[in-house]
């Protein structure tokens, strides 16, 4: 029970990483606030008897700036202050690449992955300075680590949020706040599948992904929503006092190297060297 007594406002909370989160600080005695764009989900999440009304649920678009601070000003009145901020909710936004992006793929992504990260943090930090101090995660990406896991707008935004966060607890320190990022890998939430529109295309890429997620990774086994759960739990609790302004990875180690370094049936650049080799001899 590390959260007794805390109250933690978490954003997207009506799905995966989110929903696992609010779960799992609930599960350690924490009243949580939850916003989310999906009213049904969220409704239904507050309503659930497990929860013993210690979850609030507000709808939420944090794109929208009013909203957002409506979710968080009602969140203080509602527990009486905030101690914790899971800035978390996303999608996979503009599908272009950079030689086709258009401004309003662009600004879209920008407003849901990063300036809602930005203005989130920006209006807790109020009611932080009230209670004496507070911790803040921000949801990143291994999109902000390397290239090749996903759009480009996505990945610029999770890279600038890896950023802000640390520029966050450098500015924020004095009020007693910490502020850290976490870079979830190839995690099994409804995500991928929700960038397609045509529900059979959906239910198609979701079973593809479901599939192979255990072989993408040295640990071969799927990246659950909880495991970043638990992650955020330690970046909150008072055994992870210590650190500040740094990104936690929790990817099954898919960002290690190249695959090659650990998957023995994927060639390597000596491998490829010797097959060519072996091909002219
Ligand atoms: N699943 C992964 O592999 C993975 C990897 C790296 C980072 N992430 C990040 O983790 C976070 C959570 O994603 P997830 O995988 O749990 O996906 P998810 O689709 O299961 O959950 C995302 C939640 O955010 C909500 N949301 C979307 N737009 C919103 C808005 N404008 N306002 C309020 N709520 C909104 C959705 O309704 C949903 O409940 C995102 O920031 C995502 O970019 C996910």
């Amino acid at each position: 029970m590390r959260f007794e007594g805390k109250r933690v406002v978490v954003t997207g909370g009506a799905s995966g990483i989110g929903k696992a989160t609010v779960e799992a600080f609930i599960a350690e005695g924490a009243q949580v606030m939850m916003g989310d764009l999906n009213s049904e989900a969220g409704d239904a999440m507050a309503a659930d008897s497990r929860f013993d009304n210690r979850l609030a649920f507000q709808t939420t678009d944090v794109c929208d700036v009013d909203n957002l601070k409506s979710l968080i000003d009602n969140a203080a009145s509602h527990f009486g202050g905030i101690d914790i901020l899971f800035n978390n909710a996303g999608a996979g936004g503009a599908s272009e690449t950079i030689d086709e992006i258009t401004a309003e793929g662009w600004d879209t992504t920008m407003n849901l992955l990063l300036r809602s990260v930005a203005l989130g943090t920006r209006f807790a930090v109020d009611h932080m300075k009230e209670a004496g101090g507070g911790v803040i995660i921000n949801t990143s990406s291994i999109n902000a680590h390397e290239a090749g896991w996903g759009p480009v707008a996505y990945a610029t935004a999770k890279a600038a949020v890896r950023h802000l966060s640390k520029i966050s607890a450098a500015q924020l320190a004095k009020f007693n706040i910490r502020v850290n990022s976490i870079s979830p890998g190839f995690i099994m939430t409804n995500i991928f599948a929700n960038s397609f529109e045509d529900p059979t295309e959906a239910q198609q890429v979701d079973t593809a992904i479901r599939a192979i997620s255990p072989m993408a990774q040295p640990v071969s086994r799927s990246g659950a929503a909880d495991d970043i759960a638990q992650a955020v739990l330690y970046l909150c609790s008072d055994q992870g006092g210590f650190v500040n302004g740094t990104d936690l990875t929790v990817d099954g180690g898919i960002t290690v190297g190249h695959r090659h370094s650990w998957d023995e049936n994927s060639p390597g650049l000596l491998d490829l060297i010797q097959e060519n080799v072996g091909g002219n001899s």
